[in-house]
């Protein structure tokens, strides 16, 4: 059985499809082992509805130091869901190839620091892009530069507006985050 540690920032609703997904043996063989928020948030609630463990370590300067204390030894896949914090370097070196995030939009483009929630939406329909989507990537140190595990792709019409998008985009999210915590788990 893998153990999975999920960090929140909100309302977590890709950490609910995570826990359902483990329910309906899509995402095969794992538990939720714990959940973490940097912020209260209603993703804590939900770990709580679950049963599963739960923890609020208040976002700051020593963040990755305490959370590091609080990750059980045998952790295979730290899942970043909606997490707004930015990790350290010894945070990102000591679980190298064991954390991974998902970002609202098709990385390379539309990522880095400042690039979150609906300033990624903004830009996206801003630039006039005709697509967008989602992509699970490893976290190393440099902001969404990770190498890439899964992206799935949205069609952008005229139409739609930020807001639209968001949506479109969570339905794609909510497809290829379980599909890439599989890749990741069986390659471990
Ligand atoms: C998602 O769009 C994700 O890509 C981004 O934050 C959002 C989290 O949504 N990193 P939720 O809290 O899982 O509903």
């Amino acid at each position: 059985m893998k153990n999975i540690v999920v960090l929140v920032s909100g309302g977590g609703t890709n950490l609910q499809r995570i826990i359902d997904t483990i329910k309906s043996n899509e995402i095969v063989n794992a538990q939720v082992s714990l959940v973490v928020a940097d912020r209260d948030c209603y993703g804590l609630q939900r770990a709580e509805n679950e049963g599963i463990k739960n923890k609020m370590i208040p976002r700051g300067k020593n963040f990755c130091e305490l959370l590091e204390k609080e990750i059980p030894e045998n952790t295979d896949l730290i899942v970043l869901a909606g997490f707004l914090s930015i990790m350290t370097q010894d945070f990102c070196q000591k679980f190298e190839g064991k954390i991974i995030n998902i970002h609202p939009a098709l990385l390379p483009k539309f990522g880095g620091k400042g690039m979150w929630g609906m300033h990624v939406h903004n830009a996206v329909i801003a630039a006039e892009e005709k697509t967008s989507g989602a992509t699970v990537h490893f976290v190393t140190a440099g902001v969404d530069e990770g190498e890439i595990i899964l992206q799935g792709k949205v069609d952008i019409s005229e139409n739609d507006t930020p807001e639209s998008l968001a949506e479109k985009i969570h339905s794609v999210e909510y497809d290829i985050f379980p599909k890439a915590i599989n890749i990741v788990l069986q390659n471990k």
